[in-house]
């Protein structure tokens, strides 16, 4: 980091920005605290929010124009549907692409990183257009998980696959949005955590939730107890001490809104190695690193169970790591009970 990025650091901690601002009057303020910013990371937040706003209203009208269910079905209106995933990947590249600050994407909807073709543009963003969305038809919440980069490669130049083969650490920004009974845009620069409700009458992102901290130790605990059996020895005790504890179960099986939750009120939300599963179910590039950037710059902390996600090297994009995130003090505890165990 450089002596004008450490002292921009220094005084961004001391920013106290008002509930109430709008999003886009955020980022501006916030882009006026960094002398050597172009504005290119303010317009991927900004191309990011217009289409979460897109998804938003296909997801809301989705049950009555037929666009939960599997692709190439048809509609009511005897219309070709798309699958409201599908949909909200191509909205997300589009605005991305339109945006022109964004040289490279990776998508979970997509094998191949998709070269966007601005390559002038000195960003990344691998992202998860529309997780959970197994839930999408029994209308239960789902999110978008995003991660951006600066890219390796000279600008002016095709992007490689190695831009997006970076660490979490190296994220410039990362956050999410839940479309659950409000929308919420969450997103870190890395000077902490803010939240954005989005007001449908006027169309805004607000801040409703400024440097948002997570509770040092809460009471939720959240992983899928049908995996239960596959746990290792010390997930087992791990549960068992949380029973004695007697802390809550909560698991809607959509990880924004697991995430969001635990977040707001404190708790622990594990997907770990099992048995069947040694690498675990979620994705490091698009929802381990997104959201281990936002818990950390909110007092948290996100392991794979050996060591710090941020810290992990990916090889391949698709990549799945064990996830154990949120209050610190539950993770130390999940550590403890796990810590001489071996999964990979
Ligand atoms: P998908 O987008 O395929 O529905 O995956 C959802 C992810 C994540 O959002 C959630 O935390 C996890 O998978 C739930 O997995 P289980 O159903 O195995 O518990």
């Amino acid at each position: 980091m450089t002596t004008t990025e450490k002292e921009a650091k220094g005084d961004m901690k001391n920013l106290v920005a008002s509930i109430g601002t709008t999003l886009d009057r955020f980022i501006s303020q916030r882009q006026q605290e960094f002398p050597y910013a172009k504005g290119e990371l303010s317009q991927i937040l900004r191309d990011i929010s217009l289409a979460a706003k897109v998804v938003n209203k296909a997801i809301m009208g989705s049950g009555l124009i037929g666009i939960e269910g599997p692709a190439g079905e048809r509609n009511v209106q005897g219309e070709d549907q798309q699958k409201l995933d599908i949909v909200a990947n191509v909205r997300f590249i589009r605005a991305l692409t339109r945006g022109e600050e964004v040289c490279a994407i990776i998508s979970e909807e997509d094998e191949e990183m998709i070269d966007t073709g601005n390559h002038d543009a000195k960003y990344i963003v691998a992202m998860y257009p529309l997780d959970g969305s197994s839930n999408i038809d029994a209308n239960i919440p789902i999110g978008t998980i995003f991660s951006i980069y600066r890219r390796k490669s000279p600008i002016g130049t095709p992007p490689t696959v190695e831009d997006v083969m970076q660490k979490g650490a190296n994220q410039v920004a990362g956050g999410y949005i839940l479309y659950g009974s409000s929308m919420i845009l969450t997103y870190t620069t890395g000077f902490g955590v803010n939240s954005f409700t989005y007001d449908h009458t006027i169309g805004e992102f607000i801040l409703s939730h400024a440097n948002m901290k997570v509770k040092e130790l809460g009471n939720i605990v959240s992983y899928n107890e049908g995996n239960y059996n596959d746990f290792s020895e010390g997930t087992k005790a791990y549960l068992t001490y949380c029973r004695n504890q007697k802390y809550t179960a909560r698991y809607v099986g959509s990880l924004v809104a697991d995430f969001h939750r635990n977040l707001l009120k404190g708790g622990i939300f594990f997907y770990p190695a099992t048995s069947k599963a040694p690498n675990g179910k979620l994705r490091l590039l698009y929802e381990c690193n997104s959201l281990a950037f936002v818990i950390e710059q909110a007092g948290g902390k996100a392991t794979n169970g050996k060591g710090r996600i941020l810290e992990l090297e990916p090889h391949n994009i698709h990549q799945r790591s064990p996830l154990i995130i949120g209050s610190p003090t539950m993770v130390d505890d999940v550590m403890d009970f796990i810590k001489n165990e071996h999964f990979q």
